[in-house]
């Protein structure tokens, strides 16, 4: 029995593309500064966590704009205050909304749990005018790492006293679903892209290419 729907945030609930989109960035260069951006804040947290030299989620997100922005002869002071200000408040992907007040009111139990600072999820969420719809949003600043590493899946059981396949864990990264699914959560892959599977020591249960379709796949859990 399946009583809690945990979410990855960014990527998932939140649009991480929508900052470069909706900048000051030319249209034929936002899509690969947004694709640098979002590599390098992910191989950073994976190698900071890897070396143990934790800084937050913010911090990386910062360097690896910086990266992004050098790479693509887009360094500018102004630039990247409006990036990074339009990231504080990134929109949730169309689906969201919806799929969030169906489950709420189904009675599941629902959660974030992110890389994401203390600070970003507080501003994304309250942007989005999600405060209410969540029983706890957890960042890994309680953990000192970055996902996958399984203290942060931890995170959940130590908070809501549950036995991971009690979770139905949802993540549209790929990397990020497989190590959830290792951990031993339910898992739906939220594979937004059509990406190929990432080949790592998980699989997920189940594959939706919009979020609609975890209300289905929760009835039949
Ligand atoms: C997060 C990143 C992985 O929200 O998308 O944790």
């Amino acid at each position: 029995m399946v009583g809690l729907c945990v979410f990855d945030a960014y990527g998932t609930l939140f649009d991480v593309d929508a900052a470069a989109r909706d900048s000051a960035v030319p249209d034929d260069l936002w899509p690969a500064l947004s694709a640098d951006w979002r590599r390098k804040q992910l191989e950073y947290s994976w190698l900071r966590t890897v070396a143990g030299a934790h800084v937050d989620f913010w911090q990386v997100t910062q360097d690896a704009l910086d990266w992004a922005l050098e790479a693509r002869g887009l360094a500018d002071a102004g630039l990247r205050d409006e990036l990074l200000g339009l990231y504080l408040r990134l929109a949730p992907y169309p689906d969201v909304a919806d799929v969030l007040q169906a489950l709420r009111g189904q009675g599941i139990g629902l959660a974030i749990l992110s890389n994401g600072s203390r600070h970003m999820l507080d501003q994304a969420v309250r942007g989005a005018g999600f405060e209410r719809l969540f029983d706890a949003v957890l960042s890994v600043d309680d953990v000192g790492a970055f996902k996958p590493a399984r203290a942060v899946y931890g995170m959940v059981g130590a908070r809501f006293g549950t036995d991971p396949r009690e979770v139905l864990f949802v993540s549209a990264n790929g990397w990020d679903i497989c190590s959830g699914a290792a951990y031993g959560f339910r898992t739906c892959w939220l594979n937004r892209a059509g990406a190929p599977l990432d080949r790592l020591h998980g699989q997920p249960e189940a594959e939706a290419r919009d979020l609609r379709d975890i209300l289905s796949y929760l009835e039949r859990l």
